[in-house]
């Protein structure tokens, strides 16, 4: 079982599930359950949906299995792992060390939600399908002052006790337990929507791809999310992989944790898209979607009070095992370039984090007057300067260093196990990180700044 706590002796996942869950783990959070939803919802449905699948096709998987070679073939965390490889590359992993800071600091918010919603879910506070009453009780949380970052800051000591306390027994083992759970419920609720009357044009909005929808900033925004929902471009995965034994098949475990990933995001959205049309409310509403129709649904179903805590108990656990991975980035990142302690690391970490966070939380609310970039609050504005620069720079960046400079041959020969394994894809694979995968990324950073009109 792996301990990532422990630098001197380098564990091993205890076996390929634990790796895989692991990762999927950290793959499967709020990214598909909260954002993947209301994005699709706001960006034109279909028409996001399709691009993002694309997307996952095309950048998504090539990217997965770069990361784990590059984590597997040097056993280091994302900094030390491009210098060993090539001394002057080392700023290509603090590059992601900046967009996990800045993801967490706002994803722990967030997470925040989640605890408040199983406290409301418990007192029986949501159980109505009035959306007036329901969007009143969200907004009112998240423009609040003491009520999120309260909740904002049980989030944080939460990921950082796990952290601290070393992520193997409890949370591997949880998380075992956990992802099929949160499956089944996932499957359940979508039923319960997709049954709901007036629910199919929710689902002909998901899946009917309307291409005059196809803006700029859709391309941005779903090429962010499949970064930002893949756990990609910060280092995550090469941290991750790095545990990795040198017998362990990765072509086959990326292409399993992308299509998890997948699954989950679809499940979310025919769960929540439906349920928007049915109760008619309005799919491009935003960040409170998931917040707002669920409850909703949960309603209408038998036994709703328990469905909704034992949901947001899974939805709060599948955010945890994306907060540890995004707060294990940082912390390596300090024990290993300032010899910092483990703990004090994690504290000072956690720390800043949560400071920042607040600033994030209370943009919500009496700050909302304060606009960064193109007029957005600081949530966004942080969510904009990690989802949709960094992470693709990052994954960019990433695919030219193994095309370009460490070599497509060592890429391959890591990922076949030395040519033990049938690598058929090889080729296919060096072609999309050589060139197919970074000039995508490049071209939807040139035509979302107006550089180039296709
Ligand atoms: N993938 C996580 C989610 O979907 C978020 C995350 C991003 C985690 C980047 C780690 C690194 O919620």
């Amino acid at each position: 079982m792996v301990d990532l706590n422990e630098n001197k002796q380098r564990d091993q996942w205890g076996s390929k599930l634990g790796f895989i869950m692991a990762a999927a783990g950290s793959a499967v959070g709020l990214g598909n359950l909260w954002k993947f939803p209301y994005l699709a919802g706001s960006n034109g449905g279909g028409a996001f949906v399709f691009v993002y699948l694309v997307l996952i096709l095309l950048v998504g998987f090539t990217m997965m299995l770069a990361e784990i070679v590059i984590g597997r073939n040097t056993q280091l965390s994302s900094v030390g792992a491009y210098k060993k490889l090539n001394a002057k590359w080392g700023w290509l992993g603090g590059l992601g060390v900046l967009a996990g800071f800045l993801i967490l600091s706002f994803y722990s918010v967030v997470g925040g939600w989640t605890i408040s919603y199983i406290v409301k879910a418990i007192t029986g506070a949501f159980n109505t399908a009035d959306l007036d009453l329901l969007g009143g009780m969200f907004g009112g949380l998240i423009a609040g002052t003491l009520e999120p970052l309260v909740y904002h800051g049980i989030f944080m000591i939460i990921t950082l006790l796990i952290v601290v306390g070393g992520v193997s027994g409890g949370i591997e083992k949880s998380t075992k337990i956990m992802m099929p759970a949160l499956f089944v419920m996932m499957i359940m609720v979508m039923i319960r929507s997709l049954t709901l009357p007036g629910a199919m044009e929710g689902v002909k909005f998901f899946l009917v791809p309307d291409f005059s929808k196809l803006t700029p900033s859709v391309l941005l925004a779903a090429l962010g999310q499949v970064f930002f929902s893949l756990s990609l471009g910060m280092g995550c995965m090469i941290t991750y992989g790095s545990y990795l034994g040198k017998d362990e098949d990765i072509v086959q475990s990326s292409m399993i944790i992308p299509a998890l990933d997948t699954c989950i995001a679809l499940l979310a959205g025919f769960t929540i898209l439906p349920a928007v049309f049915a109760f008619g409310f309005d799919p491009s509403a935003g960040p409170g979607l998931l917040f707002v129709t669920l409850p909703a649904v949960f309603s209408k179903m038998p036994l709703g009070t328990l469905f909704a805590v034992v949901f947001f108990v899974l939805v709060l656990f599948a955010a945890l095992t994306s907060s540890i991975s995004l707060l294990e980035v940082t912390v390596s990142y300090m024990v290993d370039e300032f010899k910092w302690d483990r703990k004090k690391a994690t504290y000072i970490m956690s720390g800043i984090i949560f400071i920042v966070g607040v600033a994030a939380s209370l943009s919500m609310g009496p700050w909302s007057h304060i606009e960064l970039i193109g007029g957005r609050n600081i949530f966004d504005t942080l969510g904009f300067i990690a989802e949709n620069i960094l992470l693709p720079l990052g994954g960019m960046l990433m695919c030219i260093f193994i095309g370009w400079v460490w070599g497509l041959e060592n890429a391959i020969k890591e990922a076949s196990n030395e040519g033990k394994l049938a690598f058929k894809l090889a080729p296919v694979w060096g072609f999309l990180v050589k060139y197919i995968a970074p000039l995508a990324v490049l071209i939807v950073f040139l035509q979302s700044s107006g550089i180039l009109k296709i």
